[in-house]
């Protein structure tokens, strides 16, 4: 097991084929993906993970069709596959196999008492068992590669808890398994709000579309949204805890201008709502404009993404198999 582990970072994150990738997907994920493959300590893993989207119903020709989707938009935001391996989860089938052993390690109670299957079965008369099982499928991912990082959002901090409870607990029943994976959250846009709603995230299951920039909204669709997007009291542009929807508004400025927000409340001292959400929507479209044309060249060429995605699954297969092989071995499976 010792070879599989690495003494340089590795990078495992995955996304959901389902839904619309937004701005929050964008910057609470994608961005620091981006950035993380330029490094040459790290080695980086990028995933789709299929088998997640399943945990609520879908329609499997659309699902076909997102998976692909999924793919370019990971490479018009500058996923390299030169440099990461992106591949599908369900292309894989160790990431079920380990899921189902480390489910028999796993206590319902903790399950119980994950916040975003809390959320999801919410005024729901009935759910999936996968929807509730889902942090474990998740930690299966994460583990079966030995990754040292994990960056994603805020909303799956507590997913990589129960992974790094999971881990522990299999490592000292099983002596050193699996390598103990760190969370990599980045503060400024690990909760990207809602624009409807600054008390709730931008969500990609959000039933209404004004909540969120879809990372392929037109340029006037952007305006609109940004247009429409609700504002607090008063008139000052001013971050503050009494003011969610502008310090997201903010937020999102700084972000995808790469400047901090006080250089921009100062810009716009004296300035109504109006002119801010102008300047705002003009930054946004200008950051996906280059995006949204590489992701029209790309979802063009459906044959050439198919053909990254099973390379990127082949070349990671002997890390997964190697881990999955252990950890039969260890629980008396082989
Ligand atoms: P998913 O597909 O819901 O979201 C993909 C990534 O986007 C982040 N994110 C946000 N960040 C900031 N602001 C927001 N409003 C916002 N909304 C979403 C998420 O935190 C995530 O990083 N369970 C995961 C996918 C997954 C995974 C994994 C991630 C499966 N296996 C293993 C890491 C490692 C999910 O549903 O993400």
């Amino acid at each position: 097991m010792d070879q599989n582990k690495l003494n340089t970072k590795r990078i495992f994150s995955g996304i959901q084929p389902s839904g619309v990738l937004h701005l929050g997907n964008y910057l609470g994920a994608i961005s620091q993906f981006v950035k993380l493959q330029g490094d040459t300590n790290s080695e980086c893993i990028f995933c789709i993970v299929d088998l997640h989207a399943i945990t609520v119903p879908q329609d499997p020709k659309i699902l076909r069709e997102k998976i692909l989707e999924l793919a370019a938009l990971y490479l018009a935001c500058g996923i390299d596959p030169t440099k990461s391996t992106l591949f599908v989860q369900s292309s894989r089938p160790e990431h079920s196999e380990l899921a189902w052993i480390l489910n028999c390690f796993t206590n319902m109670g903790e399950l119980n008492r994950m916040t975003q299957f809390k959320e999801k079965s919410e005024n729901k008369s009935n759910y999936s068992v996968g929807l509730f099982d889902y942090p474990v499928l998740m930690a299966a991912d994460i583990l079966l590669y030995q990754t040292t990082h994990v960056p994603v959002g805020e909303d799956q901090k507590q997913h990589i808890e129960i992974t790094r409870d999971l881990c522990e607990r299999m490592n000292n029943k099983y002596n050193g398994l699996f390598t103990l994976p760190e969370p990599m959250i980045n503060k400024q846009t690990a909760r990207i709000m809602s624009l409807d709603d600054p008390n709730n995230k931008m969500s990609k299951s959000s039933p209404s579309p004004s909540s969120y920039i879809g990372l392929t909204d037109s340029p006037e669709i952007i305006r609109e949204k940004i247009k429409r997007a609700v504002t607090d009291s008063g008139s000052e542009i001013k971050s503050g805890e009494d003011k969610p929807a502008i310090s997201n508004l903010l937020n999102i400025f700084a972000a995808v201008t790469d400047r901090e927000i006080a250089d921009i409340e100062k810009d716009f001292e004296g300035n109504g709502y109006g002119e801010f959400k102008d300047a705002l929507a003009q930054a946004v479209i200008s950051k996906l404009a280059p995006i949204q044309e590489k992701y029209n060249k790309l979802i063009a060429g459906k044959d050439e993404l198919r053909k990254i995605l099973a390379d990127g699954s082949a070349k990671i297969a002997p890390i997964a198999q190697k881990t999955l092989s252990e950890v039969k071995k260890s629980v008396g499976l082989g």
